[in-house]
């Protein structure tokens, strides 16, 4: 296992699709931490933003080649936690659902449900090792929540403040029926990488909180039902909207 630790690490950022690099960081150190779990998804890169130090890791690789389902959450997570971070900055592109939650929106969620199935979701796997019940009722970190919300707010850039992320099995897009569904449970936002992550973050005691970008409407949530989903347009939203994460992120930093 190869220490990676540098020290004094601010905050880490998991970049979701469309995110594959942090604009701006300087002084990059690029690391390939191997944990107990194998190997994160990609490099750590860490480096210096707004003078301080901050860790990056893309969730899908930087060039987007893990789905969803095959993401190795463990590892990604330990591997941050190996380098020496405590707070984590969970970046997901999602689809919008109610109202809110339109287009180009951010927002800062503060429930999730589960959808995903067959991955491996607990640290508690080894045979003999510690069972952890860990407390998830509140799945995002309070603390960094409002902190996260109060640098959108310095930075003037408009964030909703709550929301009910739908976690889903990917890599295809929902039906229709499954959005509608997801509606009537509550869910404001839909995405497919939320979970594990957000669950091991708990059983490491990271902080981690979770800014959704929205890429476009969920499947029938939107005023065309019959809109079709690309990829294009998915990319060409979260290109726009990550100025304005880089904003937050600038004012969360800067204190
Ligand atoms: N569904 C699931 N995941 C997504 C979507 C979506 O509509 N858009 C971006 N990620």
């Amino acid at each position: 296992m190869s220490d990676v630790r540098i020290g004094g690490i601010e905050l880490a950022v998991i970049g979701g699709t469309g995110v594959y690099a942090l604009a701006d960081l300087a002084d990059v150190v690029t690391q390939w931490p191997q944990t107990r779990y194998g190997m994160p998804s990609g490099p750590l890169r860490i480096g210096t933003l707004q003078g301080r130090r901050v860790a990056f890791l893309a969730r899908h690789g930087e060039g987007h080649s893990v789905p969803p389902h095959r993401i190795n959450y463990r590892a990604n997570l330990v591997a941050l936690q190996m380098a020496g971070v405590q707070r984590v900055l969970a970046l997901n592109t999602v689809g919008g659902i109610t109202d809110s939650c339109v287009p180009g929106a951010l927002v800062c969620p503060d429930q999730l449900i589960d959808y995903t199935w067959g991955r491996t979701a607990t640290l508690s796997d080894d045979a003999g090792g510690d069972v952890l019940h860990v407390d998830f009722g509140e799945p995002y970190t309070r603390a960094l929540r409002a902190e996260i919300l109060a640098s959108a707010r310095r930075a003037k850039v408009a964030m909703v403040d709550g929301g009910c992320y739908g976690a889903t099995q990917g890599p295809r897009l929902e039906t229709r029926a499954e959005i509608a569904r997801m509606r009537r449970d509550g869910c404001d936002l839909v995405g497919m990488t939320g979970m594990p992550e957000a669950g091991l973050a708990r059983e490491l005691g990271l902080d981690y909180a979770c800014i959704g970008i929205v890429a476009n409407w969920a499947a029938g949530a939107g005023p065309d039902a019959d809109e079709v989903i690309t990829l294009e347009d998915v990319l060409a939203t979260v290109a726009t909207a990550t100025a304005d994460v880089a904003r937050v992120l600038g004012a969360l930093l800067g204190g």
